[in-house]
């Protein structure tokens, strides 16, 4: 097997331990480079974002920033801009694993993942896996979904009041159903969560540590590849191993394995976080609350509402101008890296209504936290499905749902690409 995890290379965007939190140059002073903001931001409080992204939306709605890295990248905040950079194809995604490409995190991630690929490749490859995740195929998941929500809302009602909802419910929802999809053993799951924490971590994590941790996640991926060739069972990975095994180069093992790591690092993670920041949105919103439970057919505007206010991250991946680019009127230079903003996106008063107002009856919701475009997220419909039944499921078996400690309390950990608060605390 080739290997494609390299070492990080000395130069402006190599291994960096130092710069795990920067302030938010609002609220947070300024930054220690007086004329770059140090990304990311801080956040004044688990849920709300650093007001620095309304400042630059309401002014310089494209301005540059310092990644941990160490890097440079303009930081895209507006609705139109942000989804010009993840549809635009003078934005590459390939671009960024390149030797020497800027980069967010202490490690480079030069794979061939599927979020690493641009197209025609990446659409041959997309084209293999999208038809797990059809709406029928969604639909018929639902019960399994609901099954899994009720064992392990059984299981916290049973143990008694306070639980913390994380470990209770927000994380093996969604890691028993990609577990279940893909093949994995859910057993494993200890193993491949941290490794898979290090595979997103942008700060705050030595990059030898990163780099071992994307090797070992590869390795456990390999492994399981051969499990399956040699025993198939009816999961998603035989499928694919199958395919591969036919020869026809529709895809090759590198694929095959990094298909498999993209499939199982965000098909859980990112729906861990957004049940938790979700649940907690409702909980510190009593009228929005007793909105959803007044009516609880309408949980599917109120999911795509909690999508809009509160993802489970900042920022879609680091894209590369593969051209000159004017954003804002802003020249991007070919060679430059690109973040777009979907939270900042998400609150854009030229797009939404009170944009920072959660209002779980919101009609027209075209907000981007599954993306746009190539990428666009292919688990989306398996994330509203585990959101919409899980929040909807606990809401109707615990009526005095409440806060266990004040919100103020409940850490949210950053240093990461996709994130949540890590506790919630809950009686009833
Ligand atoms: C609330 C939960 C989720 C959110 C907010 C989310 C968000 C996103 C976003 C924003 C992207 C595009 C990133 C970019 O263009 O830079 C993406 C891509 C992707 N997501 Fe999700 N996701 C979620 C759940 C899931 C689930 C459950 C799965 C797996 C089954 C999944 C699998 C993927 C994959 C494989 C891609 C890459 C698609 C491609 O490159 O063509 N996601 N997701």
């Amino acid at each position: 097997m080739t290997e494609q995890l390299d070492r990080p290379a000395a130069g402006p965007g190599s291994p960096t331990t130092g710069s795990a939190v920067s302030g938010c140059p609002v609220s947070g002073g300024p930054a220690p480079d007086a004329s770059l903001p140090d990304y990311p931001f801080t956040r004044p409080s688990a849920l709300e974002p650093c007001p620095h992204y309304a400042k630059m939306r309401a002014g310089v709605p494209v301005g540059q920033v310092r990644m941990p890295s160490g890097d440079l990248a303009h930081l895209v905040t507006t609705y139109e801009d942000v989804k010009t950079v993840l549809s635009d194809p003078r934005f590459s995604r390939e671009a960024t694993t390149r030797p020497g490409a800027p980069r967010l995190g202490p490690a480079p991630q030069n794979f061939r993942s599927l979020l690493n690929m641009d197209p025609p490749e990446h659409t041959r490859v997309r084209k293999l896996v999208s038809r797990e995740f059809t709406v029928r195929r969604v639909n018929e998941l639902r019960p399994r979904i609901q099954e899994h929500t009720d064992r392990l809302l059984d299981a916290m009602e049973e143990a008694g009041p306070p639980a913390d909802l994380i470990p209770a419910l927000a994380f093996p929802l969604p890691v028993t159903m990609i577990c279940e999809l893909l093949g994995v053993p859910f057993e494993d799951r200890d193993r491949f969560a941290g490794w898979s924490a290090a595979f997103l971590a942008t700060a705050g994590m030595p990059a030898e540590e990163v780099l071992a941790s994307q090797i070992a996640l590869r390795d456990y991926l390999a492994a399981l590849v051969a499990e399956k060739r040699k025993r198939p069972g009816t999961d998603l990975m035989s499928a694919l191993v199958s395919i591969h095994d036919a020869g026809d180069g529709r895809l090759d093992e590198q694929e095959l394995i990094f298909l498999g790591i993209s499939l199982l690092v965000a098909g859980h993670e990112t729906t861990v976080n957004q049940i938790g920041n979700s649940v907690l949105a409702l909980l510190t919103h009593p009228e929005q609350l007793a909105a959803v439970r007044s009516d609880p057919e309408k949980i599917g505007r109120a999911g795509e509402e909690l999508l809009r206010m509160y993802p489970p991250g900042d920022e879609a991946l680091l894209r590369i101008a593969v051209e000159d680019v004017e954003l804002s009127g802003v020249l991007i230079p070919a060679g430059s890296a690109v973040l777009p903003s979907l939270g900042s996106a998400n609150r854009d008063g030229g797009q939404f209504t009170d944009a920072d107002t959660l209002d779980v009856t919101r009609e027209i919701n075209p907000h981007l936290s599954f993306g746009q475009g190539a990428h666009y997220c292919i688990g989306s419909g398996l994330a509203r499905a585990e959101l919409q039944i899980s929040v909807a499921t606990l809401l109707r078996r615990f009526p005095d749902l409440r806060l266990a400690v004040p919100e103020s309390e409940l850490p949210r950990p950053s240093g990461r690409l996709v994130h949540g608060v890590s506790a919630l605390p809950v009686a009833w």
